[in-house]
């Protein structure tokens, strides 16, 4: 009835609009729609859909600062298409009202943000969701997002991120999926069905997605953010270009350019990509937002002013200028000029309406911001229980050789480090669009945890950092600031208490602003004060548990080799107070298996397990004249794919239903997994193949296929998977997608090092 009385509503607000044939579905209607639009806006008008501005500051109402009534007046003269950064459903509903009943066609606004894991219920790190292998639970909490951001006014997510990351000196390895292209790709499918819904748009929860950074963002030269990209096209199309093209074949619905340049030409402005890849060989039909400020880099880039700067890269396929300015300074220049047409803007323009209108904004362009839903959707007990659960789906149990883990709820246990009682440092780098002092911390967690069975005492132990003073230690620094005792006078502190204690709990690791944008690092140590202190606690001979935080690998080779016990946790969000010591006291077995590579240290980054093969491979160290190092050897710390658990999986052999693949038939690869352990516990069965004899130089191994399934302890299951002949399929020397006949090497296990083998061949 409400949805009725607001169609009608909007359709005598939209007098200049037709109200009758445009609503459906069908392209046909939507072209129509469209073009009549088009034909009936002012150059102005085209361009202004093209603009996006920060709405941080944008506000209706009385008293307005100059900025305030400029955004306004903007909106009222259609020069604005969407704003990124405004938050709350009642500003965003005064905004929205001024668009379409203020201004002269009435066309509304997207409102952008980025909640990449979570809006106001806050779920671990992207990373640390990978480290899941669960997409049903992925595709989750994406819906929640949703939920929660469009009970706030929100319609646009800028999320999926889905750059590959093999270096992880580079800070925003915390915000995508890790180093493979096949789990990055389900990922991505498991996130834009999760934002966007199944059929789109449906409802008002289901919100626009936005893959990104395209494209390869990822490969930033020595991990350095916003720095050199240059890349075989093979490897683009082999490795780094397959999770953006999931995530349009999953339908998404617009794509961010990326800051980095990629051969040459920046991203933003780089036709190759934007328009031969994208939309000729893959199809995509949404619209392309730059990223921050993206356009201006062009021109740090040293391809000219921002006029060319705004020409290159609205003549790219960039369709909308976030905050730059570009477009809105030079667009109308260049046409006078003609070095644009006006069939690029508007090009542009239509590719940016469409989405509103399959969104559903022109029929009801309020369809966001219904004010009641905030009271009720956001931060619920219900998103919060699911956020806990899911967070300890993600923790990565490194370690546990004395079975020291799960722990009892006895004695007395000493919580110590800086991050065991610092609220903000739960929710990660992407926390922020939520309250950062909302969540528990861990010591409030471990004590409701254990009630009165156990005593816990806490120490802080060190400062986080070495240089408390440094710059870049923003947000949580402050919270950090309010104890500035030095670190003997902390470590003092600790190794009292620690001396009353059966079991030490050391939560260090990364602080959340030390991973994520403009973050990355070139030791990638556990920073050097809780470094010494945790070599003071294991000193006490007392067992010891480290909790470890971080938005990515680390290099923890001491702590491996001088510590029994390491459960790595991410950053797990607004519930990590209460799923810690879930894990920790054994109500949930951990299952999380990392999707990235752990090196030993950063001399040997980058490490990813799905190298390819090597003119002079090193099958064990030390072998001279074989590639390697002299002073370490090749393997990762922790190998793609690794966790533990506190049960056993013992697995059996791989059947084949034939050893014979036809062209264009499947065979199937079977085994069978026992818990030998006591508890029961959940295994990521993962599929590996490898390529043995090919035109071009392969891979060792690509991961193809998982299957998370639940076993329970002395209980045996059965893995199947469907080897089909688009596993086997890469792109050749001339960029031709084929698959080659000859042997295969199937490999199923529990990592990318461990594992049981066996060969097919394709005919
Ligand atoms: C980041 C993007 C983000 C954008 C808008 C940029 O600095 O690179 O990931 O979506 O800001 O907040």
């Amino acid at each position: 009835m409400k949805n009725i009385f607001l169609i009608l509503n909007f359709c005598l607000i939209f007098n200049s609009i037709s109200c009758t044939s445009e609503y459906s579905s069908d392209n046909a209607d939507m072209d129509r729609f469209i073009s009549d639009l088009i034909n009936r806006m002012t150059l102005e008008e085209k361009i202004g859909q093209l603009h996006l501005i920060s709405g941080t500051d944008a506000i209706s109402g009385e008293d307005l600062t100059s900025n305030q009534s400029k955004i306004l007046q903007e909106i009222k003269n259609g020069k604005i298409g969407a704003l990124i950064n405004a938050k709350g459903v009642k500003k965003i509903r005064n905004l929205q009202k001024i668009a379409v009943e203020e201004s002269r066609l009435k066309i509304p606004l997207l409102f952008g943000m980025d909640f990449l894991h979570g809006y106001e219920t806050i779920f671990p790190i992207p990373l640390g969701m990978a480290a899941s292998w669960n997409m049903d639970i992925i595709k989750e909490a994406a819906h929640i997002a949703a939920v929660e951001a469009s009970a706030d006014g929100l319609n646009w997510i800028y999320s999926p991120m889905v750059d590959i990351a093999r270096d992880p000196r580079w800070g925003r390895i915390a915000e995508g999926a890790g180093e493979d292209p096949f789990i990055g790709g389900e990922i991505a499918k498991a996130q834009v069905n999760g934002y966007q819904g199944e059929p789109a748009f449906a409802n008002n929860t289901n919100i626009l997605a936005c893959v990104k950074h395209y494209a390869l963002y990822g490969a930033s030269e020595a991990g350095r953010d916003y720095s050199v990209v240059d890349m075989s096209r093979q490897r683009m199309f082999n490795d780094y270009l397959y999770p953006y093209k999931a995530a349009v074949d999953a339908g998404v619905g617009s794509l961010m350019s990326s800051f980095n340049e990629v051969n040459g030409i920046p991203a933003t402005a780089n036709k190759w990509l934007l328009q031969n890849v994208l939309r000729d060989q893959w199809g995509f039909d949404g619209f392309v937002v730059s990223d921050y400020a993206a356009i201006n880099d062009i021109i740090r880039f040293g391809l000219g002013d921002s006029y060319r700067a705004a020409t290159l890269a609205l003549k790219a396929g960039t369709d909308m200028d976030m905050e730059s300015y570009a477009y809105y300074h030079n667009l109308k220049k260049a046409l006078d000029a003609r070095d644009i047409s006006i069939q690029e803007i508007e090009n542009a323009c239509r590719r940016i309406l469409e989405a509103k209108y399959k969104m559903g904004l022109f029929k009801n362009p309020y369809k966001y911001c219904d004010t009641t839903r905030y009271l009720n959707d956001i931060y619920t007990e219900k998103h919060r229980n699911i956020a806990r659960k899911i967070a300890s789906e993600t923790f990565v149990l490194l370690k546990n050789s004395k079975n020291i883990l799960p722990l009892k709820k006895t004695g007395t246990i000493a919580l110590i480090g800086p991050h065991g009682n610092n609220r903000p440092n739960m929710l990660g780098s992407w926390g922020w669009p939520s309250d950062i002092n909302k969540a528990a911390t861990l010591l409030e967690g471990i004590k409701k945890a254990v009630g009165n069975e156990a005593k816990i005492m806490y120490a802080r132990g060190c400062q986080p950092y070495e240089n408390m003073e440094h710059e870049a230690w923003l947000s949580l620094s402050k919270d950090f600031e309010k104890d500035r005792r030095s670190d003997s006078e902390l470590l003092n502190e600790a190794l009292m208490i620690v001396q009353k204690a059966d079991v030490i709990i050391a939560a260090l690791g990364e602080s959340a602003e030390m991973s994520g944008e403009s973050s990355s690092r070139s030791d990638l140590n556990i920073p050097e004060p809780q470094k010494n202190l945790l070599k003071e606690l294991s000193k006490t001979g007392k067992p010891l548990v480290l909790v470890l935080f971080t938005g990515r690998p680390l290099t923890i080779s001491w702590e491996n080799e001088n510590l029994s016990t390491i459960l790595n946790v991410w950053f797990p969000g607004t519930e990590a107070a209460y799923a810690i010591p879930d894990v920790l006291f054994g109500k949930i077995n951990p299952s999380g298996k990392l999707t990235a590579s752990w090196p030993q240290n950063t001399g040997q980054i980058p490490v990813y397990y799905n190298i390819k093969n090597v003119s002079k491979p090193m099958d064990k160290w030390f072998q001279k004249f074989r590639s390697g190092y002299l002073d370490v050897n090749n393997e990762p710390l922790y190998p793609f794919g690794y966790g533990l658990s506190y049960t056993n999986f013992d697995y059996g052999e791989i059947k084949l239903s034939d050893t014979v693949m036809k062209n264009n038939e499947t065979i199937t690869a079977s085994i069978e997994i026992t818990n030998s352990g006591k508890i029961d516990g959940y295994e990521t069965v993962q599929l590996y193949i490898s390529d043995l004899v090919a035109s071009t130089v392969r891979p060792i191994k690509e991961l193809k296929g998982f299957e998370k399934i639940f076993i329970k302890a002395g209980e045996s299951k059965i893995a199947n998977f469907k080897i089909t002949i688009e596993m086997l399929k890469f792109y050749n020397y001339n960029l031709e997608y084929i698959y080659e006949p000859g042997k295969f090497k199937l490999m199923i296990g529990k990592n990318s090092k461990d594992f049981k083998s066996t060969e097919f061949t394709l005919n």
